[in-house]
């Protein structure tokens, strides 16, 4: 990323329903980067909004009986509410229907129009009349309508086009040449596969008679503009193109534009290729982030699993939601949401390293020290080796932020604060307050609190209001740690002789509901034959080399696709060690073929090959079953493919 200025853009939303925890996700993604550039120092814009005209919004606003604009206004309120509630920091907030924004939509129409990047030609298509679509032959489902199933009528109709295949060659080769420009890169494959197609001109108006929602052409009034031709531009409207040249020059190119995987056809091609006609520059970066799963399934209205960002943040509070989506999602890749999963992880990384910690460090310094933070003697090996953690994360983060592994970042951060209960264990200061060991007692408090302090600002973007109380507990005002950075985190000492606050429990433990804890004494009961049945009678023991003769490495999936003709199977392509293999594996009901993708699982890698369904596998993945539910078993952290597990 350029560290001169930093502009972050979020997809604009649609109006016509509730905002989710895609959306939500998104969003704080984008408002962590946005709020850890300001604490680098860097000038940050960042965008969001929405995304009114087109069809999908006119249907909605129908069937409430309102006129769309109404409708938009209604509902766009939803969006603004929870960015508000989700403590979201834009800079400025885009909605299509603004006027600022349509006049620059049509100056750019115009501007291609003249220079003859649009043109006006009749085609033929299928209209479904119940859809009020058009489709291409290429689009039917044995000739009916692919939405809806309904018979469709041929229709000639007139429109204007995008000369998209112009830039073809010219896009094909940027991919290649920018790595960064798609990321994470087997997106970027993804769009060179799309490109290896001719790519055909984009229609980009709709006649009024089908769909009059949206913004009138300026040299046709019967057309109004496609809605992404016209969404898309909101990224370069927002900041002064056509309208305010410094500005402009100033945030464009965008540094990093986020979407979800659904829409990156139209941000890798339809948009560069629009920029490139525009000529303007490219954004540096198209960041294309996995999906949201309720366990292993898409969420979607019909399957009524989606999860609603207001619901989860009136149950555990806006820091650890952010904190969650962030630490759990590993950006580019699917993630599960559950309510299980949030708890486990909302206890052992927020209520028992982090909170213990500081309880630990405010607790002992209130008792010990008088209530202030005592200054630090000499250091010895252990405070120097803990000092080290810390120091660490202060270069982690960054990194971890300039690469989007923003899971990383803060797992190198909660490693301060499992490092700091370590850290005590081994220097026992409530024993040192016994004995009246007070230089030592100091040091090891005064090492204890700054290194919370580095773990607070570092996650302040991510959790800004419990960090700010983090602050308090230290003995900074709100406005003092709000100007606190990270780009000032190296050497300075930042905590001796500060007040401390005891805060209580930043946050309180989150206990199993009573229905779960019923269920989990008749688990527990349970157990205890198992324990019997460890070694029963008849079980034949291994010894460690007869384990060993089975060869477990760790592989990382390349490629992952369903089996026609069999609902249980995928095949996969996996890396071993940089050898490519083939296997099949019966996990289809589990696993979307996209989630496995970059994902390091573990293989049987000494197994022999074998056939299945007449498709080559050579080896097994381990995964854990329990009655329906599957698992596959993983590592914990980034490591090489083939790595030896034993
Ligand atoms: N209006 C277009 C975007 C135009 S941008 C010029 C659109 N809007 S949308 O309301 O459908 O939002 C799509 C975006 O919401 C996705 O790209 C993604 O950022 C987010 N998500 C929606 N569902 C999601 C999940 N289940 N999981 C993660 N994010 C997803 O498309």
């Amino acid at each position: 990323m350029d560290n001169k200025y930093f502009y972050v853009t979020t997809p604009i939303y649609y109006v016509n329903d509730k905002p989710h925890i895609g959306h939500a996700y998104t969003t704080i993604l984008a408002d962590v980067l946005a709020r850890y550039n300001r604490s680098l120092d860097v000038p940050t814009f960042f965008l969001t909004g929405t995304d009114e005209h087109g069809q999908k919004v006119q249907k909605a606003a129908e069937k409430r009986g309102i006129e769309p604009k109404q409708h938009c206004d209604d509902t766009v309120v939803a969006f603004q509410d929870l960015w508000k509630k989700l403590g979201i920091t834009n800079d400025f907030f885009i909605r299509t229907t603004q006027k600022a924004h349509v006049s620059v939509v049509q100056d750019v129409l115009q501007k291609l129009y003249d220079s003859g990047d649009i043109y006006k030609r009749d085609y033929d298509g299928w209209y479904c009349v119940g859809d009020e679509r058009f489709y291409m032959d290429k689009d039917l489902v044995d000739g009916k309508c692919p939405d809806c199933g309904r018979e469709v009528t041929k229709l000639t109709e007139s429109n204007y086009f995008f000369r998209m295949s112009k830039y073809q060659d010219w896009l094909i080769d940027y991919i290649q040449t920018h790595p960064d420009f798609i990321q994470p890169a087997f997106r970027a494959n993804e769009t060179l596969g799309f490109l290896r197609k001719p790519l055909e001109d984009l229609c980009i108006s709709r006649p009024k008679s089908r769909l009059s929602w949206g913004i009138e052409l300026p040299f046709d009034k019967d057309y109004v503009c496609y809605v992404w031709f016209d969404a898309l531009l909101n990224y370069v409207s927002a900041v002064g193109y056509l309208r305010d040249e410094e500005k402009l020059a100033k945030w464009w190119p965008a540094s990093i534009q986020l979407i979800g995987k659904d829409i990156l056809t139209t941000h890798s091609v339809y948009w560069p290729t629009m920029l490139k006609a525009m000529d303007l520059p490219l954004p540096k970066t198209i960041f294309a982030h996995g999906w949201w799963l309720t366990g292993t399934a898409k969420m979607s209205k019909s399957l009524g699993n989606v999860v609603n960002p207001m619901e989860m943040v009136e149950k555990y509070g806006i820091d650890a939601f952010r904190y969650f989506l962030l630490s759990e999602m590993t950006p580019g890749q699917d993630a599960s949401f559950t309510e299980d999963v949030f708890v486990t992880r909302y206890n052992s990384d927020l209520a028992n390293d982090l909170g213990n910690f500081l309880s630990r460090v405010i607790k002992l310094t209130g008792r010990s020290c008088g209530g202030a933070v005592p200054a630090a003697g000499a250091l010895q090996e252990e405070d120097l080796e803990f000092m080290a953690a810390a120091a660490e994360a202060v270069k982690a983060m960054p990194e971890a932020l300039a690469s989007m592994k923003i899971d990383r970042g803060l797992d190198a951060v909660l490693n301060i604060a499992r490092a700091g209960n370590r850290y005590f264990e081994k220097t026992a200061p409530w024993k040192l307050a016994k004995e009246g060991n007070t230089e030592r007692l100091n040091t090891v408090l005064n090492v204890a609190a700054e290194a919370l302090f580095k773990a607070a600002v570092l996650l302040n973007p991510v959790m800004p209001e419990k960090t700010a109380e983090l602050g308090r507990a230290l003995g900074y005002s709100a406005e003092e740690f709000a100007a606190c950075r990270i780009a000032a985190l190296d050497g300075a000492d930042h905590v001796t002789g500060r007040t401390i606050a005891d805060i209580g429990a930043l946050f309180p433990r989150v206990e199993i509901a009573p229905a779960e804890e019923e269920k989990a004494p008749k688990a527990e009961k349970k157990a205890k034959p198992a324990e019997k049945e460890a070694a029963p009678e008849g079980v034949k023991l291994v010894t460690i080399d007869e384990f060993f003769q089975t060869q477990l490495k760790t592989a990382t999936v390349l490629q992952a696709e369903k089996i026609e003709g069999a609902d249980k199977l995928l095949k996969l392509q996996i890396d071993i060690a940089g050898e490519t293999r083939q296997l099949v594996a019966g996990i289809a009901k589990y696993y979307e073929p996209e989630m496995l993708i970059g994902r390091t699982i573990v293989v049987v890698a000494n197994l022999q090959p074998a056939k299945i369904r007449g498709i080559e596998s050579r080896g097994m993945l381990l995964a854990a079953k329990a009655g329906k539910e599957l698992r596959l078993i993983t590592v914990d952290g980034p490591i090489a493919s083939g790595a030896s597990v034993g």
